[in-house]
């Protein structure tokens, strides 16, 4: 049984509430009590994830899980999915059109960032099959 587990939805090609899911993972991770870095770590993995969602998927969530040994975030859409994860994780490579770019987006670093920052990162995804990560980060009792 998860100790914790609370679910956050992403509107696809909403730009005024983007952020606003992971931006409730921060808080819910700061007020159960972990320490800064791991809170950081977790945020940057959700933002990231969340911008995509915006950005490239379709209707999504974010659904953390706080286990006494580790955090979870699983982010779900039901997009067009990614067709090549292994090009899409490496750095540099993106899709965003010159709207995204002009927004500052488009760096192709989110996925790269979020595998660096994660202690577990495991992503399905395939051509209409939307996508789904998993994103995992230990914690030992020193870390709340
Ligand atoms: N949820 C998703 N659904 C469909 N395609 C996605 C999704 N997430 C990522 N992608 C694809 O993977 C590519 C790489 O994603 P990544 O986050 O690394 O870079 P980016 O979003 O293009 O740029 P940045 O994150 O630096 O602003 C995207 O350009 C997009 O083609
Ligand atoms: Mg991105």
């Amino acid at each position: 049984m998860p100790q914790l587990q609370k679910r956050f939805d992403v509107q696809p090609r909403d730009f005024v509430r983007a952020g606003e899911a992971s931006l409730q993972v921060q808080r819910m991770l700061r007020n159960i009590g972990f320490e800064e870095q791991i809170i950081r770590r977790a945020s940057v993995c959700a933002y990231e994830a969340e911008m995509n969602i915006v950005m490239y998927g379709g209707k999504g969530e974010i659904v953390l899980t706080v286990n006494p040994d580790e955090i979870i975030l699983q982010v779900n859409d039901d997009g067009p999915g990614i067709e090549n994860i292994g090009a899409a994780l490496q750095e540099g490579f993106s899709t965003a059109p010159a709207e995204y770019r002009e927004m500052g987006f488009g760096a192709g670093m989110g996925l790269p960032n979020i595998k660096k920052n994660a202690d577990f990162l495991d992503i399905r995804s395939g051509r209409h099959q939307g996508t789904n990560l998993r994103i995992v980060f230990h914690c030992t009792g020193e870390s709340r």
